[in-house]
C-alpha cells in the first residue's frame, strides 16, 4: 500500500510500477466487441486514445489463442495480425499521453464449440457454466466443456506468457490478468467449477496453482511491477462458486505478495450478485489487510465514493467502467463536478459488423 493521507483523492498522483500515474481514475476493462474478425482496428484506437485522460486504461478481454474465444467480434492476441492492429491502439494512446495495460484472457468454460471450429471448450473440470453465449449459430446455452489434462497445462501457461511478450511488442505499458468473472484463471480457483485430482485440484494450494504458474511466466516477460491481477471473490456471474471464497481468496492474494506485481484489481458485488444468494461484501475491508500492495478497487464507484475509499487508504486508485463508456472525458467531468452522460445499454455489445461507432465512440465530450 502507498503512503496517503485524508487529503488523497481521485486527482493525486500515483506510483505505479516505474510510472507516475496522473490521477487515480483507471478505465476498467471492457469488452464491447467491434474487433471484427478478431482483429483491433482503427475504431478501438479512436475508442480508447478518446479516454486516455484516465491515469491507467486496462483494455477489453483479449483472447491469449483461439480455443479461448468467448465472444465474437472480441480482440486476440496470438497472431501477427493482431498485434499489428494493437499497434495502433497503443500508438494512439499514447499519443494523448495515456497509458494503456493489455489484459490477457483465456475464457475457459464460458465459450462454445460453435465459436471453437467445433472443438470443446476446454475447462479444469467437465462442468458447464450457467448462461447463454452468442455465437454464430444463435444464442446457445454454454456447452459441458472437456476437462484439461494435466499434461495439457503447461501449453496454457503457456500460451498466456506468449500473450505477455505479444503485449509487449504491441506497445502496451503492462499487462493484466484477467483472474475474475469466471473465465479460466477463476475457474481453476474455485471448487464449484474445479473438481479436479490431480495438482491442478482439491486443495486450495493446488487450486491457486494454475493462476500462480501464469502470474509467474508473464511476470518473467514484463517484471513483476508491469503486471495486475483482477478478481473477483464474490462474483456469482456464469454459475461461480466456492465453498470457502473467504478462505480461497485470502490464501491467493497472500501468495501474490511474493511478486512485487503493479497492483491487484479487486471487484465488488453487483446487485445481481448480492441477490443470488450472501457473498462477501464488501470485499476491500476483507483483503486489503493480506495484501502489501497497490489495489485497484471496482465495483459501483462514482466520485464521491471514489474519493472517499482513497483518502481512508483503503484503495490506492479506483476504477470506473459504465461510467467510461458514455464519459469519454469522465476524470474532466469529475474535475469540475460536471453532468454525466447516461451509458446505453443496448449498445455496449457490437453486434455483426454494423454501426460499430454507435454507442462506442459517438458519445460526447464536454464542451468547452
Ligand atoms: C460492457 C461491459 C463489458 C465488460 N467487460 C469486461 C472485461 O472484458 N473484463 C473484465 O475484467 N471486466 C469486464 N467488465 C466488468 C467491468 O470491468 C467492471 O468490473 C464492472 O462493470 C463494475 O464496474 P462499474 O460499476 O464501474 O461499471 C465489463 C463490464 C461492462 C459493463
Amino acid at each position: 500500500m502507498q503512503t496517503v493521507d485524508s487529503l488523497t483523492n481521485l486527482f493525486s498522483p500515483v506510483k505505479l510500477g516505474p510510472y507516475t500515474l496522473t490521477n487515480r481514475i483507471v478505465m476498467a476493462p471492457m469488452t464491447r466487441l467491434r474487433a471484427v474478425g478478431s482483429l483491433p482496428n482503427e475504431l478501438m484506437a479512436t475508442y480508447y486514445a478518446q479516454r486516455a485522460s484516465a491515469g491507467l486504461i486496462v483494455s477489453e478481454c483479449t483472447m491469449v489463442s483461439p480455443l479461448s474465444n468467448g465472444y465474437m467480434n472480441c480482440p486476440g492476441i496470438y497472431s501477427q495480425e493482431q498485434i499489428e492492429g494493437w499497434k495502433q491502439v497503443t500508438e494512439a494512446v499514447h499519443a494523448q499521453g495515456g497509458k494503456i495495460f493489455l489484459q490477457l484472457w483465456h475464457s475457459g468454460r464460458v465459450a462454445h464449440s460453435a465459436l471453437l471450429n467445433g472443438e470443446l471448450p476446454i475447462a479444469p473440470s467437465a462442468i458447464a457454466a450457467a448462461g447463454t453465449l452468442h455465437t454464430p449459430i444463435g444464442k446457445v446455452n454454454l456447452e459441458t466443456p472437456r476437462a484439461l489434462e494435466t499434461k495439457e497445462i503447461p501449453q496454457i501457461v503457456e500460451q498466456f506468457r506468449q500473450g505477455a511478450e505479444n503485449a509487449m511488442t504491441a506497445g502496451f505499458d503492462g499487462v493484466e490478468l484477467h483472474g475474475a468473472f469466471g473465465y479460466l484463471i477463476d475457474q481453476f480457483l474455485q471448487d464449484g467449477s474445479n473438481q479436479r485430482h490431480d495438482e491442478y485440484g482439491g486443495s486450495i494450494e493446488n487450486r491457486t496453482r494454475f493462476l500462480l504458474e501464469v502470474v509467474t511466466a508473464v511476470t518473467n516477460v514484463w517484471g513483476g511491477n508491469l503486471v495486475g491481477i483482477k478478481l473477483s471473490p464474490s462474483n456469482t456471474f456464469y454459475g461461480m462458486k466456492d465453498s470457502n471464497p473467504q478462505e480461497t481468496f485470502s490464501y491467493a492474494i497472500a501468495r501474490l505478495n511474493d511478486f512485487n506485481l503493479a497492483y491487484i484489481h479487486l471487484m465488488e458485488p453487483n446487485e445481481t450478485d448480492l441477490a443470488n444468494r450472501e457473498v462477501l461484501n464488501p470485499v476491500l475491508p476483507i483483503f486489503r489487510p493480506l495484501y502489501i500492495g497497490t489495489i485497484i478497487t471496482n465495483g459501483g464507484y462514482d466520485k464521491q465514493k471514489g474519493n472517499q475509499v482513497l483518502s481512508s487508504g483503503e484503495a490506492d486508485l479506483v476504477s470506473y467502467a459504465r461510467l467510461f463508456i458514455a464519459n469519454p472525458d469522465l476524470p474532466q467531468r469529475f474535475q469540475i463536478d460536471a453532468g454525466l452522460n447516461t451509458p446505453e445499454v443496448k449498445t455496449f455489445y457490437g453486434i455483426g459488423d454494423k454501426d460499430l461507432e454507435k454507442g462506442y465512440t459517438n458519445y460526447p465530450f464536454l464542451e468547452v
